[in-house]
């Protein structure tokens, strides 16, 4: 078993070009294999999640070529998707297989799709009920668990009130709509992210909103694009914690997506007194993007975080804002979040347990967790092959007091292939 250990420093410094958004690039994948003509992905994540999509992509029938960080898709136009040799195998990530699952209920083939250990334990029911009310005919392991097997065709649309603010289940359900006869509407108790909606009106897909209600006619065909993907604010947000905790601190982020959506970290990390400026704001490729810079201001305040608005705002990020809670001054509650029960692992309890093996207050809830703040002491903690609890757990380290011996610290490869020499750059 590999281990890393992560010593105190002192302080991080420097500038970094973080890599490209991993909810983007599956997106622009995805969106490039069903489009008419050439889509060229500048920036693309070159991480594990992603390049699974690009095969699951190339499974199907699209021509793909990586170059670096630039993939280049010859789509399918649509129509032109043909049934896979293999079973799809999408990995670690939860992201290919619930948009996949979409495109996939809307061919007239039979398929397999599926992904790692974590993925077979991740609840596949909230998109397997919605497709097969449109017609798709899906089996699955008990339980609603990966693989699933989809027969598709001859979708008809529907009009669906998700439980779950989720853009998994939102995007899967807009990707069938497009196969679908009619208009799909998906209305969601409270905004997830909204890149799907903004790459389908970037290609040419005229999504409509009102309120908290999405819809997609079905038959539109998307158009090949040149997309640079912004860096992933989900990655920024380990630095923008690190440079926030430790006293003299200084680092610059270039092209980071913030998104509204995307963007409660940024706020959540301003209450509890973080000095973090957004500047050069401007747009691409139908996303706001800026460059970030973050400097030590004093420690941090505990914070409330919590509320049906704000979660789904920010819900990658909780780990790191623990750590973050964890280095601040006062108590910080975590409520109404759930559904990090249902990630990679469940967040909840891992988190809590190996944040308590490194000599942090914190009890566990069953929708969140409570942080007494302090100081970080450090000693042995494990990823548990979860590739955000790495990274949180890495910068716990930067600020403990005899660092962090993490196992299983090669995981991060999942979204963020270069980590941990990054890390190095700004600790040297
Ligand atoms: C993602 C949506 C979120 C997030 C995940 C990526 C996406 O999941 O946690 O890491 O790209 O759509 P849910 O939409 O299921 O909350």
């Amino acid at each position: 078993m590999s281990e890393k250990f992560i010593s105190p420093v002192s302080r991080i410094r420097g500038e970094l070009h973080l890599p490209g958004d991993k909810s983007i690039s599956h997106r622009a994948a995805i969106l490039g294999m069903l489009a008419e003509g050439q889509t060229r992905i500048y920036h693309f994540l070159t991480a594990d999640d992603c390049l699974n999509t690009a095969n699951a992509c190339r499974e199907l029938g699209a021509k793909v070529d990586v170059k670096g960080d630039e993939l280049n898709i010859t789509g399918c136009g649509w129509v032109g998707l043909r049934a896979p040799g293999n079973v799809i195998d999408c990995g670690n990530s939860g992201t290919g297989v619930r948009l996949l699952a979409g495109v996939l209920a809307g061919q007239n083939f039979e398929s397999i799709i599926t992904g790692d250990e974590q993925v077979q334990r991740r609840p596949m029911r909230r998109i397997i009920d919605p497709l097969i009310a449109m017609g798709a005919a899906i089996t699955s392991e008990p339980g609603g668990l990966c693989p699933l097997r989809i027969r598709g065709g001859n979708l008809t649309c529907l009009n669906y009130l998700s439980p779950v603010a989720s853009a998994q289940v939102k995007s899967c359900l807009l990707l069938a709509g497009l196969f679908a006869k009619g208009r799909t509407l998906v209305t969601e108790p409270s905004s997830s992210r909204d890149h799907t909606e903004r790459l389908m009106r970037y290609f040419g897909i005229p999504v409509q909103q009102e309120g908290l209600t999405v819809s997609v006619e079905g038959g539109a065909i998307p158009q090949g694009r040149e997309i640079t993907v912004p860096a992933d604010i989900s990655s920024a947000a380990f630095f923008m914690v690190a440079a926030s905790m430790l006293p003299g601190s200084e680092l610059r982020m270039f092209n980071v997506g913030v998104n509204r959506t995307r963007t409660g970290v940024l706020e959540v990390l301003r209450v509890m007194e973080a000095e973090i400026v957004e500047d050069n704001l401007r747009t691409q490729a139908g996303e706001p993007v800026a460059d970030l810079a973050v400097r030590f201001r004093s420690r941090m305040k505990g914070a409330q975080i919590r509320g049906r608005k704000l979660i789904p705002r920010l819900i990658d990020e909780l780990p790191i804002l623990a750590v973050a809670a964890a280095a601040a001054d006062g108590e910080t509650v975590i409520a109404e979040a759930s559904e990090l029960r249902v990630k990679e692992t469940d967040r909840i309890s891992i988190l809590v347990n190996e944040l308590k093996n490194i000599g942090v207050a914190i009890e566990e809830r069953p929708d969140g967790m409570i942080i007494q703040g302090g100081k970080i002491k450090g000693g042995k903690a494990d990823s548990h092959g979860d590739h955000r609890l790495a990274m949180s757990l890495a910068i716990a380290g930067l600020a403990s007091e005899e660092g962090v011996t993490l196992a299983n610290p090669n995981c991060v490869r999942t979204s963020y292939p270069n980590f941990w020499e990054q890390l190095q750059e700004v600790t040297r």
